[in-house]
């Protein structure tokens, strides 16, 4: 240990006192971290210092924000209006992480305020508001594992140069060219291995390259990437430099290793047999001392293991499970019953959130990581098409995007199963559109922001995973509120699970009545374009506050599309719009999210759009077209529509509904349930 006591050097000297040079060249500066242990480095949110000194950036908690500075803000111009100097900038990385990671960011900054930043994709350097903005004065390296659309990333394990905004100027897969042969090899950020990184910017050319590196290989002369970028009309003239980053899921972690940094001369270089370890990842060995007391244990505990038997018996039956041969292999998905037993007080009533045409919902905490879950409770007895879906559970838990609703894992029992979901904890979209539980009413300006969120969460679904998933049941009860109110979309596959049970010849169809694609009646094949027409729907729904079936006093139901519709043609459209809102609202945004809502939920499925085209459609790149094809046929249909379904299952209206129509709820999704079969 006394070996590894890092040094912080701090060199401040006058190259020449001749004035001409000093000007053109100024003071240089320099540090150097070598492990973060008693050293002088201000931390922010989650970030700490671990027992062997590492930084830890995000400490393994959910969706916090961490930041590290250098305490004191360097002198990047000279004069205020002089041009920026050069610098220079080395570290040693390594991200652990079971699941692909948001990343992290070295930065440049003016302040060391990021108390408005958001976490997750944002990596703790922006919010939805600023992203984007000359004001920010953020020069930034990101290296994220995961591909966001939003911010156009091109992979999801990329290295990218940002400038007030996390759209990157350029990006780069991560790797590095070979000296000699100059052949390219990647490297995976999130690889639970420690890497190395120069990040440096030339201030006579603008030059900024970075430069990225294996550990134990030399900088390689041929950077990862290089772009020209004058920062004279980007960064503060005085300005705090560090790293951000901001965790989506549990147990993520990216440590710093070392850090140097140079102001008009190259970051001084480490010894890299100096720095801290980085930590084992994956179950701990069984050390020396436990091999030695182990028999010595286990010859003690012969004597109690008669008592220990009966009460293992007991607590056996108590948490019995079902687990197979073909559950192997998804081990770590797998919860226990016990956990999920204590994590909800024994599924007591009081911890009740909702029920459901799937089954009941519990929030609970988990024992030991003390996170917040949902969990929702599913009977389900039939053996077939289980270890398929169970499959697909744990492929969706792989999923990872801010729109959708994290799910943690299953668990299963004779006759039941347990889904693990991250805990929401503003309930659904649907309370606050039609103001139930005395939730308040949604602005336009959050309404929007859901639905554009849950377009991304969708796109990703369909276009931007390793292979297409069809949600088929999107509907704003489906849509959940995170702390920050953006959307996600939460009760996935779900639907299959009752899928998998039926015999050949007749499909059974599943969603919700409403929101279900006419040509799910004919073919009862879901696809992304019948998921697009339930988006559709949602959109509707969201703008006009209303629900897809609207009911009259007198009982008569109109298809809230065929409303919708009826306004466009007669050039009101407007009206539709939720009067909740008392005109309170972007007229561009409103008409956009109706026409939208028009062409998702187009009869003919051809002619609606696909999901990466309708983010094209809400980010304004592309015009809505103003000539949609007719939508005439579409009474017709719905009449055709409605006929066809009602003796298929369908989940309900409000899949979760509040806890005092709970037994109500319950019989009628029983019945619908056992009808169906
Ligand atoms: C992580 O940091 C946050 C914010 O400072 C803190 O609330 C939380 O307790 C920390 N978690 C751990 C495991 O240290
Ligand atoms: C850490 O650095 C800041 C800024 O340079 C300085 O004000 C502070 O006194 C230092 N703290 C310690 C403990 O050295
Ligand atoms: C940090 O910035 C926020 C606004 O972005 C402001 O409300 C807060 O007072 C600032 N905190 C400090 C310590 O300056
Ligand atoms: C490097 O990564 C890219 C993109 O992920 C992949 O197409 C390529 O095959 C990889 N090359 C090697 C040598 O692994
Ligand atoms: C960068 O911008 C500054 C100020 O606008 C200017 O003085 C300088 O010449 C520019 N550098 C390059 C390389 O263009």
């Amino acid at each position: 240990m006394a070996a590894m006591k890092p040094m912080l050097l701090l060199v401040q000297m006058l190259l020449l006192s001749l004035d001409l040079v000093n000007m053109a060249y100024g003071e240089e500066y320099a540090f150097i971290y070598s492990g973060f242990t008693d050293q002088n480095i201000t931390l922010d949110g989650a970030a700490m210092v671990t027992r062997s000194g590492l930084l830890d950036l995000t400490n393994g908690s959910v969706r916090l924000n961490g930041h590290a500075f250098y305490p004191s803000p360097l002198p990047f111009r000279k004069f205020s209006d002089g041009m920026v100097q050069s610098f220079s900038t080395s570290f040693v990385f390594g991200v652990q992480s079971s699941y692909p990671s948001q990343g992290f960011a070295f930065f440049i900054a003016p302040s060391k305020n990021f108390s408005s930043a958001l976490a997750v994709q944002f990596l703790g350097l922006f919010n939805n508001q600023n992203n984007g903005d000359m004001k920010n004065q953020i020069f930034a390296v990101e290296f994220d594992s995961i591909k966001n659309i939003e911010f156009q990333d091109i992979d999801n394990n990329h290295v990218g140069i940002d400038i007030n905004s996390l759209t990157s100027v350029d990006a780069f897969p991560a790797g590095f060219y070979d000296d000699k042969d100059g052949t390219f090899s990647n490297l995976t950020i999130a690889s639970n291995e420690a890497m190395q990184v120069w990040v440096d910017y030339n201030g006579d050319t603008a030059q900024i390259s970075v430069t990225t590196a294996p550990m134990g290989v030399v900088k390689p002369l041929k950077p990862l990437g290089s772009i020209i970028h004058n920062l004279s009309s980007v960064l503060s003239e005085m300005a705090y430099v560090g790293f951000s980053s901001a965790a989506g899921r549990d147990n993520t972690r990216h440590y710093i290793l070392g850090w140097s940094f140079g102001l008009n001369r190259p970051a001084p270089s480490f010894d890299i047999t100096n720095l801290p370890k980085m930590p084992r990842f994956g179950p701990k060995g069984r050390s020396k001392v436990l091999e030695i007391i182990l028999p010595i244990a286990s010859a003690v505990s012969v004597l109690s293991i008669g008592t220990v038997i009966f009460l293992l018996v007991r607590r056996h039956l108590r948490y019995l499970e079902t687990r197979e041969d073909w559950e192997v292999e998804f081990g770590p998905h797998r919860f226990s019953f016990r956990d999920l037993f204590h994590a909800t007080e024994g599924f007591k009533n009081k911890n009740l959130l909702g029920i459901g045409g799937f089954g009941r919902v519990y929030k609970g905490m988990l024992p030991v990581s003390k996170l917040d879950i949902a969990v929702k409770r599913v009977s389900h007895d039939s053996k077939q098409g289980m270890k398929e879906f169970v499959a697909e559970v744990v492929s969706i838990g792989r999923l990872q995007h801010r729109n959708i609703v994290q799910l943690l894992g299953y668990c299963r029992r004779k006759g039941e199963l347990f889904l693990v979901y991250d805990y929401m904890p503003n309930g659904s979209l649907d309370k606050y559109l039609y103001g139930q539980e005395d939730k308040q009413i949604l602005t336009w300006a959050q309404r929007f922001r859901v639905i554009k969120g849950i377009a991304s969460g969708l796109a990703y679904l369909h276009e931007e995973w390793e292979k297409v998933v069809v949600h088929r049941d999107i509907k704003a009860s489906n849509v959940l509120l995170d702390t920050e109110m953006n959307g996600r979309l939460g009760d996935f596959g779900l639907a299959r699970l009752y899928d998998h049970g039926a015999d050949a010849q007749t499909t059974r169809v599943v969603g919700t009545i409403g929101y279900l694609a006419p040509e799910l009646a004919s073919s009862g094949k879901a696809t992304p374009l019948t998921d697009v027409f339930s988006f559709g729907i949602f959109v509707l729904e969201v703008t006009c506050g209303q629900r897809p079936i609207k009911e009259d006093i007198s009982g008569n139901t109109t298809m809230l599309v065929d409303w919708v519709l009826e306004h466009w043609q007669k050039g009101t459209l407007t009206d539709a719009v939720d009067v909740r809102l008392q005109d309170d609202y972007d007229l561009g945004e409103v008409s956009l999210a109706l026409k939208l809502g028009l062409l998702c939920s187009h009869p003919f499925a051809d002619a609606r759009p696909k999901m990466q085209q309708v983010m094209q459609y809400l980010q304004g790149q592309v015009p809505i077209p103003e000539d949609m094809p007719p939508n005439l046929s579409f009474e017709m249909l719905t009449l055709m529509q409605n006929e066809g379904f009602d003796s298929y299952i369908m989940s309900y209206p409000s899949s979760i509904t509040n806890h005092s129509d709970a037994s109500h709820a319950s019989c009628a999704a029983m019945s619908a349930l056992s009808g169906g079969r």
